[in-house]
């Protein structure tokens, strides 16, 4: 029995809620992780198990163009959004955007936020005012000559709008400018989007999760990428690959044993980025620790893969003594507090 069975009488958890999702389709395209973001139905089903272990029920809505009225037909009162959208660099707020216009709370960040920190440079830029330290970058535009002056080589060609490491590989380190033109004509004729140049930081490589909101807001133990030895060449890259087949080339430490100065600043600067981006209910933050001890902010995902058994936010929050099933019910228990669905602790009340 988890802590939340013990809390809350079922009776009191009737309320209406839709998972909302994009699935994998298995379309073939010449990219391998074309489909990268999106979920597989495994997922949809275990945070679906995940509610009802603890006495919520949860009817399951895929996002197409239908949407609205499947909503509007299955009345549900609150959406768990893990829905990627389709189409554009703001399609992660296609979702958000609609329920907001239909009046039906949701979990997580709305979409602006979801909008803004799906543009690493947009992102960057915005942070940087915040002085929180991140690399050097600039965009390459589709259809545009490469200018990267004012970058120190080795730089990481990334999509400026992606996520799962879609586009990142292990060649995605260059060392020149012929190589940087080689590699950008590839990357946007196969991905047709802009790329991001960013200058590459060697050393360490954290993911910090969040949860929960305002004085309850949580951060879980930064845990540490490793990668293992003569698994990778030169550059360590967090990849598209990597990620697939984690257990061949990475360990996971948490607690990692990093200085303790410098974890406190991973968990401060994930705090800040939380809060400037208007980040609700969770989120998991990327950094990585320069030789000299220097963090920087790589991208913030405040709509992290909850893949069980797969996605680094479960892991880490596994590592913190959090397991699966608890971490989808608190996420979905602080998005119903801060939508005044929940008045204390566990107690839904009717809309
Ligand atoms: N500037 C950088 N310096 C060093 N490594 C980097 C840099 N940018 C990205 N990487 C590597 O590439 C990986 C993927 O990059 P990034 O996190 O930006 O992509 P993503 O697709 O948004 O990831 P996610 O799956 O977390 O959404 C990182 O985890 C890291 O290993
Ligand atoms: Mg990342």
């Amino acid at each position: 029995m988890t802590e939340c069975d013990t809390e809350v009488p079922l009776m009191q958890k009737e309320i209406r809620i839709g998972i909302v999702y994009n699935l994998k389709k298995g379309i073939h395209s010449q990219a391998i992780d074309h489909e990268a973001e999106y979920d597989s139905i495994e997922t949809v089903y275990g945070i679906q198990n995940a509610l009802k272990k603890n006495g919520y029920q949860a009817s399951l809505l895929e996002a197409g163009k239908d949407l609205p009225g499947k909503l509007q037909e299955s009345g549900v009162d609150f959406v768990f959004n893990i829905a990627e959208g389709m189409n554009g660099r703001g399609r992660e707020a296609q979702i958000p955007a609609l329920l907001t216009m239909l009046d039906i709370p949701f979990s997580g960040s709305d979409e602006t936020t979801l909008c803004i920190a799906l543009d690493k440079a947009i992102t960057k830029r915005l942070l940087s005012t915040y002085r929180v330290r991140t690399p050097k970058f600039t965009v390459i535009k589709k259809g545009e000559r490469p200018k990267i002056s004012g970058l120190q080589y080795p730089v990481i060609i990334k999509p400026n709008a992606e996520g799962s490491s879609k586009g990142i590989s292990d060649i995605s380190i260059v060392e020149n400018r012929k190589e940087l033109l080689l590699l950008v004509d590839k990357c946007i004729s196969l991905y047709q989007q802009d790329f991001l140049a960013e200058e590459y930081i060697e050393g360490r490589e954290f993911t910090v999760g969040i949860l929960g909101n305002g004085s309850e807001t949580k951060v879980f133990t930064p845990m540490e990428i490793v990668y293992k030895k003569g698994t990778q060449g030169e550059y360590h890259v967090y990849s598209y690959n990597v990620k697939q087949e984690y257990k061949k080339f990475v360990e996971y430490h948490c607690p990692s044993g990093i200085e303790k100065s410098i974890e406190d600043e991973m968990i401060s600067t994930a705090k800040l980025i939380y809060e400037v981006l208007g980040c609700r209910d969770f989120a998991r933050i990327d950094f990585r620790v320069s030789k000299e001890g220097k963090v920087y902010f790589i991208e913030i995902n405040p709509l992290p893969g909850l893949a069980p058994n797969y996605s680094d936010y479960p892991m880490l929050a596994e590592f913190c003594g959090m397991e699966y099933d608890t971490l989808v019910t608190e996420v979905f228990r602080a998005a119903a507090k801060r939508c005044g669905l929940m008045q204390q602790e566990g107690d839904l009340i009717e809309r």
